[in-house]
């Protein structure tokens, strides 16, 4: 059994919550005290998820074995830093957001023997007061991201992710993690303007766009050393746009309660890789300009 942190009290962290909290000790890291029961919900009915909750300032340094932080794209840096000294020497960070965040500078500062990781998932889930609801199970994919991790990934995965539906290893997360920039970059920011279901997003009208977005993410992902297929790209959103036609992108959602969305991570990054190589990316352009205006 092993003790886990996990940041925050969203839709993400409490699927992992219940899922590791069958065979492990959880904590969750919440930003201000709670005494409150979380509960899971799925078609089979509602369960208690077994966790405690603890806030950052009441965690001793050098405490925490295994660390999973998932939070939003443009949250990860701030919580990485914060939490990045409470790690153990031995300690597993894990990673898990959607877009595409910088961490290199923060992972640097790991010790040799501390390991990061990257869970991508699709795992689908919102939350409503303190009741995560699992509306989907995606595909999820687990790998590491240096060199300790590359020693541990295989225990690491066992241990925590092993009976997580449709989950798997890779041993090069970074094509994994660019088929799924290019899957959110081709559904969220047209259907958060739109204002449309996934699905809807097949319509002839979108196809142009949606090809000329996953075009200049296959160039930029070129550039810096990952070949990606473009007709792979296109086929992967429109397989992801079918699987979830009904469900509303959570930049759409964003939008529609003005909340902060996670286009830097997603157009924003293209742009500022794009910048990086002197290549211009005029598609992802308009959506990030066009998604930061609402
Ligand atoms: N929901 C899904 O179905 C889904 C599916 C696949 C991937 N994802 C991706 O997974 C990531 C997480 O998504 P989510 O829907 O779970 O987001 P979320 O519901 O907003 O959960 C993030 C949680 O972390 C908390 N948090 C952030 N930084 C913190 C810190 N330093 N200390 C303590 N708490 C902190 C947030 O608190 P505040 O609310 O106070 O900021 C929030 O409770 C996103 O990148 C998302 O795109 C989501």
């Amino acid at each position: 059994m092993a003790n886990i942190h996990i940041v925050g009290e969203g839709a993400i962290g409490l699927l992992l919550a219940q899922h590791l909290s069958q065979t492990h000790h959880i904590t969750l890291i919440t930003r201000h005290k709670r005494a409150t029961t979380y509960r899971y919900q799925n078609q089979a009915g509602a369960q208690a998820i077994s966790c405690n909750t603890s806030i950052a300032n009441e965690i001793p340094e050098r405490s925490i074995d295994t660390l999973i932080v998932p939070v939003k794209a443009y949250q990860v840096i701030d919580a990485l830093t914060e939490l990045i000294p409470k790690l153990t020497a031995n300690a597993h960070l894990i990673l898990s957001h959607n877009g595409m965040v910088d961490w290199s500078s923060k992972l640097t500062t790991l010790e040799h023997a501390q390991s990061a990781y990257f869970l991508s998932t699709s795992i689908a889930g919102f939350k409503s007061a303190n009741t995560v609801h699992h509306t989907g199970q995606g595909a999820t994919w687990f790998g590491p991201l240096n060199a300790s991790a590359e020693c541990h990934y295989l225990d690491v995965f066992s241990q925590l992710f092993g009976t997580f539906e449709n989950a798997q290893i890779t041993s090069d997360i970074m094509p994994t993690l660019w088929k799924k920039l290019a899957v959110n970059i081709a559904i969220n920011p047209l259907s958060a303007l739109e204002q449309i279901e996934n699905g809807q997003l097949r319509q002839p009208k979108y196809a142009g766009l949606i090809l000329n977005l996953m075009n200049e993410v296959q160039l930029v992902a070129a550039r810096t050393g990952v070949t990606l297929a473009l007709s792979e790209l296109v086929t992967l959103a429109y397989t992801v746009m079918a699987q979830t036609a009904k469900n509303r992108s959570s930049m759409n959602q964003d939008i529609a309660n003005n909340r902060r969305t996670e286009i830097d991570a997603m157009c924003g990054y293209i742009c500022a890789m794009a910048a990086q190589h002197h290549i211009t990316v005029p598609y992802n352009q308009r959506m990030l300009e066009e998604v930061n205006k609402r």
